[in-house]
């Protein structure tokens, strides 16, 4: 079954000023949602929200799952991902053994995941030792291993170069086609329209436009959302 949420005059306020909402909106059941804006507009913070993982002060998050299913079918990828100090290998094979799947199957996966993410010669090189972009990859490996349905990504090429930009978005959109739900913050505006199926265009913690990525990118419905295009500060 497809996941999707709604939110539901979503508030969040942290010391007493209001960064997120009041958001109501439907996440659509599939495809990849961009979620755009400037800085401080918030992206994070819906992320979160979305992945259960920021208190919301007003509101609510319904996904059409239980609460504990929607939280063991999703992952997470943070913008600077945390690598365990251990080996490529071990990286790959943690999130298996936390749900204490078969060494066979271990075995299976984190070369299968390897090769997927490009890493296939570093299995046994030191995590903390990749690079960024190599991080990234680990990092998007180690959350797709378990299969999520959902998949929520905060900025995850940030400072990286053209190639390891493309591998990732290779990784992302062979993902979508074998049926996981993205979510994903990027400040890349050629990332976003090379993936978005929808955009939610966040400013000041509201949403201001939300629509199908190919409307968003030729056709924005508000002076905000054109002059962001434009690359113009947006206050
Ligand atoms: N724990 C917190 N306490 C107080 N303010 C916070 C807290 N977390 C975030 N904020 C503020 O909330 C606003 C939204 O933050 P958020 O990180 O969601 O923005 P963002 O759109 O992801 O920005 P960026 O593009 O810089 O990553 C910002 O003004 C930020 O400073
Ligand atoms: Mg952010």
């Amino acid at each position: 079954m497809a996941m999707t949420a709604t939110l539901q005059g979503a508030l969040v306020k942290r010391k007493g000023k209001t960064i997120l909402g009041p958001v109501t909106c439907d996440l659509l059941p599939e495809g990849i949602t961009i979620v755009l804006g400037p800085n401080g507009a918030g992206k994070t913070t819906l992320l979160k929200v979305l992945h259960g993982v920021e208190r919301l002060t007003e509101g609510t998050v319904r996904w059409n799952v239980s609460d504990e299913e929607a939280h063991t079918s999703q992952a997470y990828v943070f913008q600077s991902p945390i690598m365990l100090r251990r080996s490529v290998r071990q990286n790959l094979a943690y999130p298996l053994q936390l749900i204490r799947a078969s060494k066979a199957d271990i075995v299976r996966q984190t070369s299968h995941w390897a090769q997927r993410i490009g890493l296939a010669d570093a299995l046994d090189r030191p995590a903390t030792r990749l690079s960024g972009g190599e991080k990234q990859k680990l990092a998007l490996g180690r959350a797709l291993i378990r299969k999520p349905k959902v998949l929520f990504l905060d900025e995850p090429c940030a400072n990286l170069d053209g190639r390891a930009t493309r591998e990732i978005e290779n990784v992302l959109q062979e993902a979508y086609r074998t049926g996981t739900r993205i979510i994903m913050t990027t400040h890349d505006l050629g990332q976003a329209k090379r993936l978005a199926s929808d955009v939610i265009f966040l400013l000041k913690g509201q949403v201001h436009e939300q629509l199908p990525g190919s409307l968003f990118f030729d056709n924005p419905q508000t002076s905000e959302a054109r002059a962001f295009l434009q690359g113009d500060i947006v206050e």
